[in-house]
């Protein structure tokens, strides 16, 4: 806690006498904060903000709001100053028994050297993880078909190798949008780093930084906007992932300030006008309530059994259109492109409305369930673009279900420019920090240099529509060989449970 010299000093005890809706000042991060007028404002209700009346909310507060959320939304007048440490009660809080179990299965996860894989990193994450974080970054929309489609979608695509064609040398670099990375993959948007990893999406930074890697940055990340930024080595480009604010000046703040960070990509997101019902993190919402993120306790306007997506999405609007596209356009002069195209026609449309590229993805499965797979769509997208035919540069990325460097040639093979990677990312920080992230990096390489070698392409620019067989793509029936490795991380969804178990 850091105390500056001419800050106002305030005893605990008068912090303890606002502890009503008529007076509520909350402590985060050691500053006193009258956040009376903003209780009704607050995202995740007020309801949650009164909990915390009168006493320090850092705990609650931190793994889900960037820590300049409550400086930005707050006008000065109300920051009243800082603790008086001299005044701090220090409480001792007990550990949980599923928190020591937590530790001590930390503490003797595999070595790093020991993950050879990105589904290693999902398993070592799944046992790892607290619950919630663990519900939260795994679930899907309804019964989980898409996400599960999205595997076996690659696995319906098979391979057409070349011989004979001198690979000694095999290059996998590119660039996405002008900007140089050193992979055709870019880490995808995934919000409240801080669930999973103290550290949160510094992780992510840190290794893209080091390794030439685009790293996107959501709107819902847990660490702020410029803390990630300010993170990145000097010229490290990013991009950044928009959930459009009813409040467009919010937004147009928000890209502008983006651009003027030098950020060189704006994804807008365009398939969640509401966000996807994920059982697996409403059902533990359900449980109780000790741990972990606690946003949506108490919301006004979002259930209890809603989980934590639905909670911090609330701002997101719903009436975005077509015909918001030109006042992007206008706000800003970084490529835009629509992140979440599922049809030919959208692509089209996205095409005609002066994008510079779009998205194939459901989100990982967690919008909606049934959608088809990225690689399905990107089939008829690439048709349907060609036939138009295009006269200016229009790229087209996929994402979803992507865990080994074999689906990403295939997406490249059938007209990809680049590949988002979410999830294998996001478990790899989870379950060993930022050489989780570095490690995971490697294996792409590995994979690239071997699967380009064996399909007979030195660049990626040889790859060929005619190096895949993609027939079975639309087939979504028969009997493909089983992935085991994703089929025993995957955690099927549960039925509800009787109170007492024993009955
Ligand atoms: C935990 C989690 C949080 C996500 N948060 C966002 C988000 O805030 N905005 C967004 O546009 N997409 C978000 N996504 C979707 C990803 O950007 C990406 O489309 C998806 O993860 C790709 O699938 P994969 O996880 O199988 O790689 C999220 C995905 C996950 C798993």
């Amino acid at each position: 806690m850091s105390v500056s010299l001419n800050e106002t000093l305030i005893s605990a005890e008068t912090v303890k006498q606002h502890a009503s809706r008529e007076s509520c000042w909350i402590i985060v991060h050691g500053k006193v904060y009258d956040v009376t007028n903003f209780l009704d404002e607050h995202p995740g209700g007020s309801k949650i903000i009164l909990k915390y009346a009168g006493r320090d909310a850092t705990e609650a507060y931190e793994p889900i709001h960037p820590p300049d959320a409550i400086t930005t939304n707050l006008p000065t007048s109300k920051h009243l100053g800082a603790i008086d440490p001299a005044t701090i009660v220090a409480v001792v809080k007990e550990v949980s028994e599923e928190e020591k179990r937590r530790q001590a299965l930390l503490a003797t996860r595999p070595p790093l050297d020991e993950i050879v894989n990105l589904h290693d990193f999902e398993a070592v994450a799944r046992v790892v993880l607290p619950e919630k974080a663990w519900a939260y970054y795994s679930s899907a929309s309804d019964d989980e078909i898409t996400i599960r489609e999205n595997r076996l979608a690659f696995q319906r695509v098979w391979f057409r190798p070349r011989v004979l064609r001198n690979v000694a040398h095999v290059d996998w670099s590119t660039t996405i949008l002008g900007q140089k990375s050193s992979l055709p993959v870019y880490i995808s948007a995934t919000a409240l780093g801080k669930l999973g990893h103290p550290d949160g999406e510094l992780n992510l930074t840190r290794a893209a930084g080091k390794h030439g890697v685009i790293q996107m940055i959501a709107t819902l990340a847990s660490c702020s906007f410029d803390e990630i930024i300010d993170a990145g080595v000097p010229g490290q480009p990013f991009f950044v992932q928009l959930y459009v604010n009813r409040d467009r000046e919010i937004t147009k703040r928000y890209v502008q300030h983006a651009e003027k960070r030098g950020v060189k990509g704006l994804f807008i997101t365009v398939d969640a006008p509401q966000l996807g019902r994920r059982e697996k993190d409403m059902r533990l919402k359900l449980i109780g309530d000790t741990s972990g993120a606690k946003v949506q306790e108490g919301q006004k306007d979002v259930p209890k059994d809603q989980g934590v997506a639905r909670a911090i999405s609330a701002f997101i609007d719903p009436s975005l259109c077509w015909d918001d596209i030109p006042w992007f356009r206008s706000i800003t002069k970084m490529p835009i492109i629509l992140k979440g195209i599922s049809t030919a026609e959208d692509a089209l449309l996205a095409y005609e409305s002066g994008v510079q590229g779009i998205v194939l993805s459901n989100h990982g499965g967690r919008q909606l369930d049934t959608a088809r797979s990225a690689l399905e769509i990107l089939v008829e997208v690439t048709e349907a673009l060609k036939k138009r035919g295009t006269t200016r540069p229009f790229d087209v990325f996929v994402d979803g279900g992507v865990r080994r460097a074999s689906d990403v040639l295939k997406a490249l093979a059938l007209g990809a420019k680049a590949v988002g990677v979410g999830r294998a990312f996001l478990y790899a920080f989870c379950a060993y920090g930022q050489p989780g992230v570095e490690k995971a990096i490697q294996i792409f390489r590995d994979e690239l240099e071997m699967n380009m070698r064996l399909l007979g392409v030195r660049t990626l620019s040889e790859l060929r529509p005619e190096m895949v067989d993609a027939r079975a793509l639309n087939v979504h029936t028969g009997a493909v060989p089983e992935d085991n490795l994703f089929r025993t991380t995957y955690q099927p969804l549960a039925l509800a449970k009787f109170r007492d178990s024993r009955l």
